[in-house]
């Protein structure tokens, strides 16, 4: 079975190819374009400059994506887009998109939820690496304790058989992603801030700063991450008053610490909830997914952590951490797959608040 995805969530414009034999599942294309340059001068994404940009690329990263699949639209069984969560026009845009595609070609057309999508990055590994690894896709895995982080998302949601789903925690603020962001823009390091902390991070020391560990010894698995943000805003305010006069090797060293003492503090809730959530729901595996999961300091600790409980560990390729259509491709496969899921292409719309739910 061939599947097309199509991603436009946010600022990253995506169409893939999926080829799908049972569990064997091979990713035939992926092409993902991103904004980033588009959107980096405003320090975060604009949702009006997103839709256009979509709408320029999505023909051509879709051409691409065909092209790249030596395939062609005949040959296409099914139609698989985001319908949300993300930013309402830039999901339009690929929802209409997708539309147009289904109607023309006479395909089947099923819409996905992006965080679904980035739960299953998790089963769009090299067939290689997991013959070799104990993650297999047996039962055993079941519960699966997801840890979704985004720039729009953080949550915690229970996976007890494919497609059913349970939130069990998630942020009450900002997302992982997002507190990255804002405190990269803060310290004046550009956008998309989380690759930018982690690299500063990797000279820093993280003991450095003694920032709050918000919610973490609260008995619930929920997140919050804004309070962090104005500790550091807070200790800017301070710095700048003391080092104002200092020299500029002075400066990087106390970026540096700050980046790991923020980021150091960002893990410690995610990975302490991660971990004791996955002991009450006596979880089968961890997985780590969203565009954090990039995060190396994040991969290093949750997979040390899940191997001391003796669970299974799995977390995306890199290439499938961000945003990307592969991911929407295979979810829309396993819902078809599990025949339940209704397909519909004039009735499709854009829900910018979707939530996940059973299938
Ligand atoms: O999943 P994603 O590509 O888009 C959304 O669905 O939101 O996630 C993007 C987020 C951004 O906030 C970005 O700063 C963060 O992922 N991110 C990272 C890293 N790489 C990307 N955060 C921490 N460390 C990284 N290495
Ligand atoms: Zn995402």
């Amino acid at each position: 079975m061939l599947i097309l995805g199509i991603e436009t969530s946010c600022d990253e414009t995506s169409a893939a190819v999926l080829e799908a034999k049972t569990d064997k599942i091979k990713v035939l294309s992926n092409v993902v374009l991103s904004q980033i340059k588009i959107h980096s001068p405003f320090g975060g994404v604009v949702p009006s400059l997103a839709a256009r940009e979509h709408e320029k690329n999505l023909s051509p990263v879709f051409e691409k994506a065909m092209s790249e699949a030596k395939t062609e639209m005949a040959e296409i069984d099914l139609i698989a887009v985001t319908a949300g969560p993300g930013l309402e026009i830039a999901l339009w845009k690929g929802v209409n998109f997708a539309k147009n595609l289904a109607g023309l070609w006479k395909k089947p057309l099923i819409g996905i939820n992006h965080l679904e999508g980035h739960i299953y990055s998790n089963w769009l590994k090299p067939i290689a690496e997991i013959k070799n690894s104990n993650f297999k896709f047996s039962k055993k895995i079941f519960p699966a304790l997801n840890l979704i982080v985004s720039g729009g998302h953080t949550q915690l949601v229970l996976m007890s058989a494919h497609g059913k789903f349970k939130i069990i925690g998630e942020t009450v603020d900002d997302a992982a992603g997002e507190a990255f962001d804002k405190v990269a823009r803060m310290m004046n390091l550009g956008y998309p801030g989380g690759p930018l902390i982690s690299k500063l991070a990797e000279k820093g020391n993280p003991k450095k700063f003694s920032f709050p560990r918000p919610m973490l010894n609260q008995k619930n698995y929920n997140f919050s991450f804004s309070g962090l943000k104005t500790a550091v805003l807070y200790l800017l305010k301070e710095i700048d008053v003391i080092t104002s006069d200092s020299i500029l090797k002075r400066k990087l060293k106390i970026q540096q610490d700050m980046a790991a003492s923020f980021q150091q503090a960002v893990i410690d809730v995610l990975v302490a909830k991660t971990i004791k959530a996955a002991k009450e729901f006596k979880a089968g595996s961890i997985l780590l997914s969203g565009g954090v999961s990039a995060n190396k300091l994040l991969r290093e600790t949750l997979e040390k952590e899940s191997k001391k409980l003796k669970l299974f560990y799995s977390q995306p390729d890199f290439q499938y951490t961000g945003d990307n259509a592969a991911m929407i491709a295979l979810v829309g496969y396993y819902k078809v797959r599990n025949k339940k899921s209704e397909l519909r292409i004039k009735n499709l719309k854009a829900e910018p608040n979707l939530r996940i739910k059973n299938w």
